[in-house]
């Protein structure tokens, strides 16, 4: 049996052996590192770039244009006291000839001059003082001729209308009572400050102007802007603005349309929403 080796040569090769186990564990885990890398980057480059994040299918609901301008009394069955800002009304819809708005106050809350019998809904106030303030600060300070207008006062005025204009050239320029959006009581007509009336050449002015490019940022839209008729069913009206708070204003702007085109799309689906009026007698 040959003699054990000394000593200091055992201590040499256990050196050694644990220098080799360090050298081969660093190794291996170097090579694990290098293939989870070489991995991720293989996940990164297989992936196309547009691929969707999740494998839900989404689907697009194309809603129609609203229908032609005929009149009608289809009688809209939501709340306008809840859905002041998106219910629709126009040649064929209506609201009930009952509905009077619950909170009406005096244009003077919003700044303006007392005058007897206008009068917006309370929650259409700040904003309303608001546009006022900042129209006066442009140097085209405005007035409100017309706000809220019961069944019986647009009824008055239909009448009137039509007694000088005649049934058809009537029909472009002032609603059937119940068709309405002043009916509401979010809707003013504008002026310039202190005039007693107001016309389509107001849209040309400064006043008109400014309201134009900017009520919309105090929540008011313009619901018959000029060459739509075919659209809002009724002529120009540049003084005519419905008040359908910020946000909906905006995106009303942002995307081109009408107030009506783009309320249409917020009704109600499927369109439950009417029930036709019995007529008369
Ligand atoms: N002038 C608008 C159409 C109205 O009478 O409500
Ligand atoms: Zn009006």
């Amino acid at each position: 049996m040959p003699p054990p080796p000394p000593a200091h040569r055992r201590q040499t090769s256990e050196v050694y052996r644990l220098r080799r186990v360090i050298a081969l564990t660093f190794a291996l885990l170097l090579t694990i590192a290098i293939l989870q890398l070489a991995q991720a980057a293989g996940d990164v480059g297989s992936q196309p770039a547009a691929a969707p994040t999740t494998t839900e299918s989404t689907t697009t609901t194309t809603i129609a244009p609203p229908p032609a301008c005929v009149e009608g009394d289809l009688q809209v069955l939501e709340d306008p006291n809840a859905n002041w800002a998106t219910l629709l009304v126009d040649t064929q819809r209506a609201i009930p000839a009952s509905y009077s708005p619950p909170d009406l106050r005096n244009i003077a809350d919003a700044g303006f001059p007392f005058t007897d019998g206008v009068a917006v809904r309370e929650l259409v106030l700040a904003d309303l003082d608001a546009l006022r303030q900042a129209a006066a600060a442009n140097g085209t300070p405005i007035g409100v001729l017309a706000g809220n207008r019961s069944f019986s006062r647009q009824q008055d005025l239909f009448d009137r209308r039509t007694n000088t204009l005649g049934d058809v050239e009537a029909g472009s320029r002032v609603a059937r009572p119940g068709h309405s959006e002043h009916q509401l009581g979010t809707t003013v007509d504008l002026a310039t400050a202190g005039a007693l009336d107001v016309d389509q050449a107001w849209g040309a002015s400064l006043t008109g102007q400014w309201i134009a490019t900017n009520a919309f940022k105090y929540g008011f839209i313009i619901s018959y802007p000029p060459e739509s008729q075919d659209r809002t069913c009724y002529d120009y009206e540049p003084w005519h603005l419905r008040y359908v708070g910020r946000q909906l204003a905006t995106d009303i702007i942002d995307s081109g349309l009408t107030s009506r085109e783009y309320l249409w799309q917020l009704q109600p689906r499927p369109l439950a929403s009417t029930t036709t009026v019995a007529p008369p007698g």
